[in-house]
């Protein structure tokens, strides 16, 4: 907590702990996978690192009929399982006090008055201090019923000194017009500063470091343009498939699963002017500012693909193909690989194609950003000598592997004049000792805190639908002409259908394979 009585602390210095004060933080769903693997697991590791005040408390809300005490087991399994931090039984008894259950169904008033009793008795007597997050882990449908119910039962609104806090995760909506409407019915009952849109990749540490690279260096920004720049390929591939998540993947596919909100913010972050400074208006601002300048393909057939997983052999084993998936109807059009390539009508980026690229049982797991550059102007070597020089790159390492290399050409030791492509790498392990935070441990404290620049604004949310509808319209069109589904295959284990090397084969580029 920033020490104002001390007058040799700067109370704008960022490197000091940021602890939460005294909440409350209601899980909604909290049966579900997000829970189970990331949300419960993260609040552990932030009680570990001393992050989160005495005053803390945690409520899970679901149908299951449990007493507490059944809850709380649930907690100590999945933290046990699923935590980045050791567990120590010293803060586990410390956030065990806390923890309370409600059950019932959503959009039952009786439950949502017995939530309120609960957290009126949990401000009473662990001093959570009137302060309430609610995390909506639950199917975007039910928004309305329960940010509704709360606004009824009066845990909408903010007042003296107190907060009362939405937090929802994506998908925000399923085009524009659902984007809109969803954006009406949570700002009907909290104000723009109270809603909290999770994008967990805003959360990890290597998309934070793009502006630390861009920005705290003189080395990168002058050729960070169309000047040097010629592509930019932004890749999240997976190597599995989608587990047991048919019920949610089947009609959402990869492009609105991702491309819509993690592959556009990484854009949004590689593109963008420098902010004034890292305050949430102005980081928002630039990243509105490019986002808006972003185009959809202009022809959709030359620079669009898609496919879906067949079945096939990867990392040893057999996989089904993605409609043999439990739950998946056989006449499912929805695609498991998406590219596209945009392009940005400003100074610094008309004429470089930006290719966003996500597959499900791809290759390997990779997500990372690659500038490639434009040859030099001239080589003073013979042809022979550069024979293995390829195109300089600087690549961002979002995970796993985090770190950024630099590929560029140098001599092979000999008499001859030979040039060969190198890297240069920096590992995050290999230069901090301390390991970095889960995303959604920054991103749940940040709540907390009430500090919003990590979470996109629903502007933004509104321009990555206006690059994305165009095309998913597009692909709707030629499965109803061809009055079949005109989507490609690809194996498991590679990397994608052959549509998508050709489509930027026919821009004179190749996909890397990382
Ligand atoms: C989620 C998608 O947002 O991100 C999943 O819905 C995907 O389909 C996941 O598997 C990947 O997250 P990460 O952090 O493992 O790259």
């Amino acid at each position: 907590m920033t020490d104002h009585s001390n007058p040799l602390r700067d109370p704008q210095d960022r490197r000091l702990p940021r602890i939460a004060g005294p909440c409350v933080l209601v899980i909604f769903g909290v049966t579900g996978d997000l829970s189970t693997k990331k949300l419960m697991p993260a609040v552990y590791d932030l009680a570990n690192r001393g992050l989160l005040p005495p005053g803390f408390a945690l409520v899970g809300f679901a149908r299951r009929d449990w007493a507490h005490q059944d809850f709380a087991k649930i907690v100590h399994d999945a933290v046990s399982e699923h935590a980045r931090t050791p567990f120590r039984e010293e803060v586990w008894a410390q956030l065990l006090e806390g923890i309370r259950f409600v059950s019932g169904e959503i959009g039952d008033d009786e439950a949502m008055g017995r939530l309120k009793e609960t957290i009126a008795d949990l401000d009473e007597a662990r001093g959570t201090g009137g302060n309430h997050a609610f995390y909506l882990s639950i199917p975007p449908k039910l928004f309305e019923t329960v940010v509704t119910q709360l606004r009824q039962h009066g845990l909408a609104e903010s007042a003296n000194g107190t907060w009362n806090r939405v937090v929802i995760e994506k998908p925000f909506g399923h085009d524009l017009d659902s984007a809109r409407e969803l954006n009406r019915v949570v700002s009907q009952v909290f104000p723009p500063e109270s809603v909290f849109r999770i994008d967990h990749y805003l959360g990890k540490e290597t998309v934070q470091n793009l502006m630390a690279l861009r920005f705290a260096n003189q080395l990168f920004e002058p050729v960070w343009n169309n000047r040097y720049v010629d592509q930019v390929q932004i890749t999240m591939a997976e190597d599995i498939g989608i587990g047991g998540r048919a019920g949610y993947y089947d009609g959402i596919g990869a492009a609105r699963d991702v491309i819509q909100n993690h592959l556009l913010q990484l854009l949004a972050h590689t593109a963008m002017e420098e902010p004034t400074s890292f305050d949430a208006r102005q980081l928002q601002a630039e990243k509105r500012k490019v986002l808006e300048a972003a185009q959809p393909p202009k022809q959709m057939d030359l620079h669009t693909a898609r496919g879906r997983y067949t079945s096939g052999w990867t990392g040893g084993q057999h996989c089904g193909a993605y409609l043999d998936e439990d739950g998946i109807p056989a006449d499912s059009t929805t695609e498991t690989y998406a590219a596209i390539r945009v392009d940005i009508d400003n100074r610094r980026w008309a004429g470089v194609p930006f290719y966003l690229r996500t597959g499900k049982r791809m290759a390997r797991r990779v997500t990372e950003v690659a500038l490639g550059f434009k040859r030099a102007p001239h080589l003073p070597f013979t042809s022979t000598d550069t024979e293995d020089l390829g195109y300089n790159a600087l690549v961002m390492r979002i995970q796993p592997d985090e770190g950024v290399t630099m590929r560029f050409g140098a001599k092979v030791p000999g008499s001859q004049m030979e040039i060969r492509e190198v890297n240069m790498d920096f590992a995050y392990g290999g230069s901090f000792t301390e390991s970095s935070p889960e995303a959604y441990e920054r991103l749940i404290l940040d709540v907390l805190l009430g500090d919003p620049p990590l979470f996109p604004q629903h502007e933004e949310v509104e321009l990555s639908w206006k690059i994305l509808d165009p095309i998913l319209d597009h692909w709707a069109e030629s499965d109803a002409r061809s009055r079949k589904s005109t989507m490609d295959e690809y194996k498991p284990g590679t990397w994608g259908p052959t549509s998508a090397d050709e489509m930027l084969a026919r821009d004179g580029f190749t996909w890397r394979r990382p």
